[in-house]
């Protein structure tokens, strides 16, 4: 068996990374690796894709087979699926998600693989066209990485018998399922299949395929709630600190007024002072108006200061 670090460096590879995986990362990779399901609470932007992503190739190279493997990856949100389809199809990586009625899957074609293109100095980065995917191309393991609402994975008859087949019994390494906390906020009521996912861990049980469910928040007992919910067994947690040293939030109440909003001014004045004398330098900041006509006091005061 391959080990542990060369599997990760052959999965860097296959996933054409240009940065080495963060701490954390690398212990989630390692607890699937060693066959745990695990839930990884991670602050946003931290990361947390890249991990499922190499799973196909972490888990070929760590079996010594000739083709990578596939993972399930459960997602709220079609836009989501279509931010991370996109770039992984433009690093080459077959991947697609289901639309909800199950009847297909949706990927992205770079230009330069267009079927009467042969001129190789085009450039492949700069547009992807958007195409369908059959059913009989995703039962016979065309993708490596396949996105999915939960109504899709699990209401539908064609996508539940593909799921059963021994192709997917036998190439399925990970089950993912992406901003778990859904689990507990809609499963109850406005999307039920939430609550049923332990359903697609039943069908790919341990030690063949592993389970990871990915958040950004998550307290210990919402994390406990989770794994009885998804019938992990197991469960190895990881969690990394939520801490932004460098980001400052800060609520200002402003007193009555007296005329319309000028008692805005007081606060405004530092800021757009600070804002004159830094130009460029002064921090990325975002400011908050619960009011819409207040906010186009705040816009033209900061514009005529
Ligand atoms: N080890 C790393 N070093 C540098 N950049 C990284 C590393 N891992 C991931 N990234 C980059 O960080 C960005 C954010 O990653 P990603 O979308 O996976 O975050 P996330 O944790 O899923 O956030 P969210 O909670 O918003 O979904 C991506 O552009 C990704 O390529
Ligand atoms: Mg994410």
């Amino acid at each position: 068996m391959t080990s542990f670090e060369d599997c990760v460096v052959f999965a860097s590879k296959s996933l054409g990374l240009d940065f080495s995986l963060k701490d954390k990362q690398l212990e989630t990779l390692r607890a699937l690796y060693n066959g745990h399901d695990c839930v990884s609470v991670m602050p946003t932007g931290y990361g947390k894709s890249v991990i499922f992503q190499c799973l196909p190739w972490l888990f070929q190279c760590k079996r010594g087979l000739q083709y990578p493997l596939i993972t399930l990856v459960v997602s709220p949100l079609t836009s989501l699926m279509q931010d991370q389809v996109m770039t992984l199809c433009e690093k080459g990586i077959k991947a697609c998600f289901l639309n909800c009625e199950g009847t297909h899957g949706s990927t992205y074609k770079l230009r330069g693989e267009e079927e009467n293109d042969s001129d190789d100095d085009q450039d492949k980065t700069d547009v992807h066209a958007s195409c369908s995917t059959s059913l009989i191309d995703l039962q016979r393991g065309a993708y490596n990485i396949i996105y999915a609402h939960p109504e899709t994975l699990l209401n539908n008859r064609n996508i539940s018998s593909m799921l059963r087949s021994k192709l997917y019994k036998q190439r399925v390494c990970a089950v993912v399922i992406d901003e778990v906390h859904m689990v507990s906020e809609w499963g109850m009521s406005f999307r039920k299949a939430f609550k049923k996912l332990s359903e697609l861990v039943c069908i790919f049980p341990l030690p063949d395929t592993v389970h990871l469910a990915m958040t950004a928040t998550a307290t210990p007992t919402a994390i406990k709630e989770l794994v009885e919910d998804l019938q992990f067994t197991d469960t190895t947690t990881i969690t990394v600190n939520p801490d932004r040293p460098n980001i400052k939030l800060e609520i200002q109440t402003r007193l009555p007024n007296i005329r319309k909003y000028e008692k805005l001014d007081e606060l405004l004045h530092p800021l757009a002072q600070e804002l004159r004398d830094l130009l460029s330098c002064f921090p990325l900041t975002i400011v908050y108006i619960n009011q819409l006509e207040a906010l186009g006091y705040c816009y033209q005061y900061i514009e005529d200061f």
